[in-house]
């Protein structure tokens, strides 16, 4: 339906608001990407990959990312693609992707997310690995 936004969040938006919920709400996510930013930084591997990047417009991105992947609505390959293309260009590849993984799972459990919501995600995250190195 097409209603006010409201409404659209409502009625469509069910299964993201249970697993969000699960999370520990909006603030464990913003905990748990605040984590997850703070150790790809400090891992030098990856850090090169962030260099010049807005990170309060990154985390949002990434936020909102979250909202629509845990929800199970549109979720947009041809747009993570085209994220990463560059750094795929740059040498981004399984080992910074597993690394990454390995950084978000903590950052959850730092967040205090409940372990069963954490496979669930990284499960989320794991399913964008063909997109976001940009493979067949
Ligand atoms: C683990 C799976 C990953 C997911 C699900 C993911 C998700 C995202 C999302 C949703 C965006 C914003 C897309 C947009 O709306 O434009 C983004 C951008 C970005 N990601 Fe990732 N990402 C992942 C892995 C990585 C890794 C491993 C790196 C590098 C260390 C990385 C670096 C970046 C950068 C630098 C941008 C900003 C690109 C730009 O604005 O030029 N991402 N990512």
């Amino acid at each position: 339906m097409t209603g006010t936004s409201a409404q659209a969040d409502t009625e469509g938006s069910t299964d993201m608001e249970t697993l969000l919920e699960r999370m520990g709400g909006a603030s464990a996510v913003i905990e748990t990407l605040e984590g997850l930013h703070g150790r790809m930084q400090a891992d030098g591997e990856l850090a090169p990959f962030l260099e010049g990047i807005d990170l309060e417009v990154w985390a949002g991105k990434q936020f909102d990312f979250l909202g629509r992947v845990l929800g199970a609505s549109e979720y947009d390959g041809p747009r993570l693609r085209a994220s990463h293309k560059r750094l795929v260009e740059h040498g981004l590849s399984d080992r910074h992707f597993d690394a990454t993984l390995g950084y978000l799972r903590a950052a959850m459990a730092d967040a205090e997310v409940p372990s069963d919501c954490i496979d669930e995600v990284i499960e989320v995250f794991e399913s964008t690995r063909a997109d976001v190195l940009c493979r067949q």
